[in-house]
């Protein structure tokens, strides 16, 4: 019989430790974004009579029973601890209920870097790479964005709410870039953002990497790759401009069976007053590949 009174006390009791709605406690924040080993104070608040009123906590855990308020109270919180919690036992039911702070203590990572993973030095156009983004000691991760740029363009965002980790970690991203000519000497940066909320700072913490600079190498390409024709006037300037892009930058030769040595050096433009009819061609090559242009001297018909 009193054994089984003692059980039902136990119930009761189990049962009227409540929280959140019905608990007669006010955390004053409720939420509270802290930097690392920077002080924090949170007010708990009775809002009827109280037999004890205190902080659960492993640093500065406090109690009272005098009052019908306890501060949470830490100068420089430099230990990542579980959320301190607000209790009260009160004179009437409900008989006991606890409230448990929203606490986030971040920090903004000691670095961050990016790099290229399976291979160094240029790209070449077409073909796939990896960029790596690597943070040290983030926390929480949880709240943790890695923007990536390309020059100012943002081209990837990876968000990392997934995980859960109170204390410092390192992450990391990979973005897989498949480069075209038109991004040689782009700048690739990442950047990392903690969202805190409304409770945080404002803007949020962010820091950047140096920016990673590539290269991109491709093919010598012509403006207009279209055989050329002109007309023969003896004595007249002709020009042919073979000028092409490619990096690394493309050399050129010309071959015809006009040409002495001296007038196949190895330059994009030509000019002479005394080329003869025939065909000239002008190579452009670089270590990827040659690429040839024709230009045709056409003799005049007689007698059109
Ligand atoms: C780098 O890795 C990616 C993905 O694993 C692969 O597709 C690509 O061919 C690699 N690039 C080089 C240059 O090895
Ligand atoms: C040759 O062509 C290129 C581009 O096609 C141009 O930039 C350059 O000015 C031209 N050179 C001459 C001498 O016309």
């Amino acid at each position: 019989m009193g054994n089984n009174f003692l059980i039902w006390i136990l119930i009761f009791c189990m049962f009227y430790t409540v929280s959140g709605e019905g608990c007669s406690l006010i955390l004053k924040p409720s939420r509270i974004v802290v930097g690392f080993g920077e002080s924090v104070t949170v007010n708990c608040e009775a809002t009827r009579p109280v037999r004890v009123l205190g902080w659960e906590s492993a640093i500065s855990a406090v109690h009272t029973q005098e009052d019908r308020s306890v501060q949470w109270k830490v100068d420089s919180l430099i230990d990542w601890i579980e959320e301190p919690i607000c209790y009260g036992v009160f004179f009437t039911a409900p008989r006991q209920c606890e409230e448990k702070l929203n606490l986030v203590l971040y920090k903004s990572p000691d670095s961050i870097s990016i790099r290229q993973t399976n291979h160094t030095g240029p790209m070449v156009e077409g073909k796939e790479y990896q960029l790596l983004c690597e943070v040290q000691n983030i926390a929480p991760v949880q709240y943790l964005t890695l923007r990536w740029y390309r020059g100012q363009t943002e081209v990837y965002q990876h968000s990392f709410s997934d995980l859960t980790s109170s204390s410092p970690v390192q992450v990391s991203s990979t973005l897989v870039i498949t480069p075209t000519k038109a991004e040689n000497d782009a700048d690739y940066k990442c950047v990392a953002e903690l969202e805190l909320g409304p409770e945080g700072p404002q803007p949020p913490p962010t820091l950047a990497s140096e920016p990673l600079t590539v290269s991109i190498y491709f093919p010598p390409t012509f403006l207009s790759p279209e055989t050329e024709v002109v007309d023969f006037t003896a004595g007249a300037e002709i020009t042919f401009n073979c000028t092409a892009t490619g990096n690394p930058e493309p050399v050129y030769s010309w071959q015809s069976s006009h040409l002495t040595e001296e007038q196949m050096k190895a330059e994009p433009v030509f000019t002479s007053s005394s080329l003869l009819p025939g065909t000239y061609t002008c190579t452009a090559s670089n270590m990827l590949e040659k690429k040839s242009k024709q230009f045709i001297i056409k003799e005049k018909i007689k007698g059109v």
